[in-house]
Order: structure tokens, then sequence, then C-alpha cells
């Protein structure tokens, strides 16, 4: 694919707790220019052995997945964290949320580092916990939040997790939404879907057969009227993915015009009109796993994050694979964990100092943890 003379964004910077910090490795980092830098990493990783266990979410870059002993998707790298006890060092390459909750998964022995503190998310950034609180007094008032079962999806702060886990909720993905909707509605008569609009509205309606009727939006800055609260099975929080939401209807319909017999696959987080108009629509696991059984000579265009997507049209190039969009388009945070962090956190891993780790507290942790736990029961 041929991404180089198109325009080109670069989108979903996070102003979440890691990128508030801003400081993250003071006048040690590496340059880029450096061209001992893969074997840098390479050596660190080596002196480091089985102490260190490195995660790659399929949205890092090239130069930083090929260090990673697991790539996935948010759910796949859940569970790869809390299955490794005995790793010293997580090196999350992601985001923040998804190494909180590596965090919250893992051990208090082991400690977990994110490469670069400015990695946050803007849509995890989206709900806040007071502004969560908020709406769940808003709920009380309209008389239904003790029917009413909180689910965040795992791209949210370990508070909101925490929230949720307190509140007899879940933590869900991408992968497993329509299992964690099931089991809140089995629990419930109403969910608070946080805090991506779209995946909770594609989840509900596309797949779980709901009416656009049964649901409503939470905008936390002008709250819906309690009528509207009451009449609605699902109450979707007004966030989403600045990445995902680049994604038109249009850019299916000129796709499909451009390519003949194109099949067009796309993440849940994109906007339902999107989605609709999809042929097939999933997780990041499932957007690989679609493209390696698809026969040879077949055409893709493929709506999720640009990374991934270059890297499969690379790794399948008997299939003819296109990002759906007409402009390029990154995910700014997910990019921010470059070579140069990695060296720079690998390097000091191995010479005994422990940069950047992320901890959350033992009592957000505990009740984030009730919610996650909930999630990895629902396989
Ligand atoms: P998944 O990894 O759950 O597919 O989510 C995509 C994403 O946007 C992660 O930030
Ligand atoms: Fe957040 Fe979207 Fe980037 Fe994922 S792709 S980290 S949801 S901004």
């Amino acid at each position: 694919m041929t991404t180089t003379s198109l325009p080109l964004f670069i989108l979903g910077q996070g102003t979440d707790p890691g990128s508030e910090r801003g400081v993250d490795c003071p006048g040690e980092l590496p340059p880029a220019s450096d061209p001992e830098l893969v074997d840098r990493a390479r050596r660190a990783k080596q002196a480091l052995g089985d102490r260190l266990f490195v995660l790659g979410h399929h949205y890092q870059r090239d130069e930083v997945i090929q260090f990673a002993d697991v790539t996935g998707d948010s759910f796949k790298l859940a569970r790869e964290a809390a299955a490794r006890p005995s790793a010293e060092y997580i090196v999350f390459c992601g985001v923040h949320f998804m190494a909180e909750s590596a965090d919250i998964l893992t051990s208090d022995a082991q400690k977990v580092v994110l490469p670069d503190l400015a990695a946050g998310c803007s849509m995890a950034d989206m709900a806040t916990f007071n502004q969560v609180e908020e709406a769940w007094e808003a709920l009380e008032d309209a008389g239904i939040a003790d029917v009413t079962v909180p689910i965040t999806y795992m791209n949210s702060s370990a508070d909101i997790k925490a929230f949720c886990g307190r509140h007899g909720g879940a933590v869900c993905t991408s992968s497993n939404a329509r299992r964690a909707l099931e089991w809140a509605f089995g629990q419930g008569e109403k969910v608070l879907f946080l805090p991506d609009q779209h995946l909770g509205r594609n989840t509900a309606v596309l797949e779980m057969g709901m009416s656009l009727d049964d649901c409503v939006v939470y905008n936390p800055h002008r709250p819906p009227a309690p009528e509207a609260l009451r009449d609605a099975k699902m109450i979707l929080w007004k966030g989403h993915c600045s990445v995902h939401g680049r994604f038109t209807a249009q850019c299916v319909d000129d796709v499909r015009a451009r390519i003949p017999g194109v099949n067009v696959l796309v993440h849940p987080e994109c906007r339902h009109d999107v989605v609709t108009k999809a042929d097939f629509v999933g997780s990041t696991e499932y957007i690989i796993k679609k493209l390696e059984a698809a026969p040879a000579g077949s055409s893709w265009a493929v709506g999720t994050e640009l990374n991934l997507v270059k890297r499969l049209a690379g790794m399948f190039p008997d299939k003819n694979v296109t990002f759906l969009d007409r402009t390029v388009c990154y995910c700014s945070t997910m990019n921010r964990i470059d070579l140069p962090h990695l060296v720079w956190a690998l390097e000091s891993l191995a010479a005994g100092q422990v940069v950047n780790q992320i901890t959350v507290d033992a009592d957000t942790a505990h009740w984030a943890r009730v919610a996650l736990d909930r999630m990895l029961t629902l396989i």
C-alpha cells in the first residue's frame, strides 16, 4: 500500500494522567538517528532475559513491535500480562490505560513500565471519575441506578474501571463487548456504557438486535432528561476514538467505487453508519485473523489504525490490503512509543533503574480488578 504521498494526520493525543506528567526521560533519550538503537535494544533485552516481558499492542510502530514478546489487542494483552507471574518487569508498548490494567492484573512484586508517559488515550480522557460519579447521581435521581449495570471499555482509566467494580459492573474490550452486555443484561435492566458510544451502540444494535431508540447518549456537559434515561436500555457515554472517528460512510462508498469487489473490514470503534455499511466488523485480533484466512487475490479496505493496516499490507502481499480513508492517520499517542524510548526504558532496567513505572493505588486496583476479573471470566 502506498501511503506516503497522502496528507498525514496524527490523532488521539491524550491528556490523561500520563500525558499531564510531561516528564518521562530527562536528558537520557538516545537520538533517533543513533544507528545502534536496534542492537542496543537487543542487548538490553538479552541482559534482562526472563526477568523481562515486553507486550506490544497491534497499533505500535514496526520499530517497536519487533521487540514485543507477544503482540495483541487490549484483551489478549491483559490476559498475557496476568499470565506472566515470573516476569519482574513488564514493559508495555501501548498506552497508559493498558499499562494500568497490566499493573492491576500483576503482583506487587512485578513492575509495569510505559516507555513514554505521554502515551495516553483521548477516548479514555473523555470520561473522568467525577463526571461518572455525577452521571450515577443523575441515574439515582431518575430512580434507575439500582437496575443499571455500568460497563466500561478497556480504554478507560483505572478509576473508571474501579467505579464499575464497585457498582456491580465489568470491563469489556472490543473482542468481548457482546458477551459483556449479555452478562450485564442478565444482572440488570439497563447498561451505562463507558466511554465509547460507538462500541456500545454498534454492539447493542448490530449484534444484539436493539434499536437506535433503545439508546440515549449521555453528554456529561448536558445530561439527558430523567425521562430519556428511564426510557433507554443503553445509556451511552459521549466518548469516541478520534482515530476511528475519522472514517465516514463516504469513505466506504468511495472505496467500493475505486476497488470493485472490495471487502470493507472495520473496528467497532468506528461510527455506526460506517459499521453498518461495512462487510465485517471486529477487534484488531479479529481483523488480523480475517485477513489471514482471506483468499489470495482478494481486496480489503481496513478501517483501523494505520500502523496495523500498513503491517497487514506487508504481511499479506498476495492480497490487496488498503487503508479505508484517503488520508493517512496514525494514533499519535500509540506512536509516542518509539525506539529511542524503548531503548531508554530497557537500558535503564538493565542498569537496575526502574523508570516510568505505572502504579495504581491499592483501593482503585482492588475494585478495578473486580471489574477486570468479571471480564476475564466471560471467555
Ligand atoms: P482493541 O485492542 O481492543 O482492538 O482496541 C483498539 C484500540 O483502539 C486500542 O486503543
Ligand atoms: Fe485511544 Fe483511539 Fe488511540 Fe486507541 S486508537 S489509543 S482508542 S485514541
